[in-house]
């Protein structure tokens, strides 16, 4: 079975309206406000983005736009260590100045990005291979640059991806862990914090949005940190979606709610949405991205120890996420300076306001009806009861493979139009150590290989319930034949149990 994370289907759109996605026409909703500073401020949260200096004096457009819109700026490279400090002792604060200046006169806030950091240090820096050495070296470039722009940049990320995406997690072995192990971390927040006792100093990561074993890692490591009363005051979820998969408003909600129960402020630190998974037409990308926008800013709005939401840019033409050769339409705004549909998924969420969820597409989710819909795949399906679940329970026992598990085979009628949608499940595994549990769709189309399109990883203690949730996009090329839903993963002999399982078409918020 040809497995693909990139679901390259892509649905020629019928009846498209040449602006807007057949859906809904947002070019001409009129919202609550006039612009997304307006409604964030209505809520009491930040809205921010990222900045490139070098274009506040190129584009009169981008800087009318990051002036109107935007009440929060975060330097996008200008106070990385590379760019800051080249040469040792010998520092350009061109382009910083020039931010700081231009967010102070329309009285932005400023978060400084990042000191401690995988990438983008200066070469001087990556040559140091003495403990002591690293150290002070860091500690003056803190103390430089904190101490310029002390009262101005009030919140900075100190740093930024330390823990590796493997399962189970662990620390990113960068610089600073194999000169100064893992306590390097809190020594950088304490070096921080004596530069600038005010500011509130942050941990910034990718992928830890939704529960899972890299979330649960930073969660654990941050617990410890607040508990040994290091300075370390809030987290930055990044959020680099790709809109044909991406984390459950729920699951992310669940997420901010346990760091924010930490005494942590939570933001939404570096939103953008990579189009290029979902092959549809640029119509049905859009409406993708622009649910995929709403679900996640509503998620913070909605939850009271989330401070707010910066977008890793917001025109288009300016993403990283081009940088790579793939046009990934990113952001708010298209070439033209024209609010995207994305946009108004940012003001909808911003206004508080969910897509809206259709009923459950899965049928016998809850195996109240014992095991109608299902199939157990290269096991043997059965339905259990188990004390620490109130609900019936189906499980695939005497798997033969990773690929064998439990499947619901009659879903082609639910997908065939393609959209955006959410699912949750409550998951188990039964074996000797921790395993992975994938929920796929399997997509079988005339004259082509099954393809695959993973909905969700999550990698679990055996003998535990967790839920499981993802939301994601679909568009076709040429209707498929057969869609099912399968849950898989562990290794063979490890037994797999499910119940609660829905599935939820997601449609855009009413005006
Ligand atoms: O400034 C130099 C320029 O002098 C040179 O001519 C040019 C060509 O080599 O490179 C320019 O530097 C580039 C820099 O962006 C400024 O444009 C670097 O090559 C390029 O690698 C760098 O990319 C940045 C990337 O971080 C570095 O990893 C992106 O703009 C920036 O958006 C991205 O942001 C990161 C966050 O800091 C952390 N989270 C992930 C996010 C995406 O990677």
């Amino acid at each position: 079975m040809r497995a693909t994370d990139a679901f390259g289907i892509g649905l020629a759109m019928v009846g498209a309206t040449a602006l807007g996605s057949a859906c809904v026409d947002y070019s001409n909703m009129e919202p609550s406000f006039a612009t997304l500073r307006q409604a964030a401020q209505a809520q009491g949260k930040l809205i921010g983005t990222a900045v490139d200096g070098a274009l506040l004096s190129t584009d009169s457009e981008y800087a009318r736009l990051l002036a109107e819109e935007f009440s929060a700026v975060t330097p996008e490279n200008a106070t990385k260590w590379g760019p800051l400090e080249p040469q040792d002792d010998t520092y350009d604060f061109s382009d910083a100045d020039s931010i700081v200046a231009t967010a102070l006169d329309h009285d932005q806030s400023l978060k400084g990005h990042v000191f401690t950091w995988h990438q983008q240090l200066p070469s001087w820096v990556e040559s140091i291979s003495d403990p002591d050495e690293l150290r002070l070296a860091l500690r003056e470039h803190m103390e430089t640059t904190m101490a310029r722009y002390r009262g101005q940049i009030k919140v900075w990320d100190v740093v930024n991806e330390a823990v590796d995406d493997n399962a189970p997690a662990g620390y990113r072995e960068n610089i600073f862990y194999e000169l100064l192990g893992p306590d390097y971390i809190e020594e950088a927040f304490l070096m921080a914090h004596e530069a600038d006792p005010d500011a509130l100093l942050y941990y910034n990561d990718y992928a830890i949005e939704r529960m899972g074993h890299k979330a649960d890692f930073t969660y654990q490591m941050l617990r410890d940190l607040v508990a040994r009363d290091i300075p370390i005051h809030g987290i930055g979820m990044q959020s680099h979606l790709s809109v044909h998969r991406y984390p459950a408003a729920d699951d992310l909600r669940d997420n901010i709610r346990r760091f924010a129960d930490l005494g942590l402020r939570v933001e939404i630190s570096e939103l953008d949405g990579r189009t290029s998974g979902l092959t549809g037409t640029l119509d049905q990308q859009y409406e993708a991205q622009r649910i995929a926008f709403q679900e996640t800013v509503a998620s913070c709005v909605l939850e009271p120890g989330c401070a707010g939401v910066t977008l890793w840019g917001f025109l288009d033409e300016y993403s990283w996420l081009d940088d790579e050769g793939t046009e990934e339409h990113g952001l708010l705004f298209d070439d033209n300076y024209e609010k995207k549909p994305s946009y108004w998924g940012v003001m909808d969420g911003l206004r508080g306001k969910w897509a809206k969820r259709g009923p459950t597409l899965v049928k016998n989710g809850d195996f109240e009806d014992e095991l109608d819909h299902w199939v157990g795949v290269d096991s043997t399906l059965s339905l259990e009861s188990f004390e620490d679940q109130a609900h019936p329970v189906a499980c695939a026992r005497g798997r033969s493979s990773s690929e064998s598990g439990l499947s619901q085979v009659d879903l082609l009628d639910a997908f065939a139009s393609g959209g955006s949608f959410t699912f949750r499940a409550e998951v188990r595994q039964e074996g000797t150590a921790p395993a992975g549990i994938n929920v796929a769709l399997i997509v079988e189309q005339s004259g082509q290989d099954p393809s695959t399109l993973s909905l969700g990883y999550l990698y679990l203690e055996e003998g535990v319930w967790r839920t499981m949730r993802g939301s994601f996009a679909l568009a076709w090329e040429a209707p498929p034949t057969s869609v099912r839903l399968s849950f898989s993963g562990p290794d063979p002999g490890v037994d797999l149990c499910i119940t609660q399982v829905a599935l939820n078409q997601l449609h855009p918020a009413p005006g």
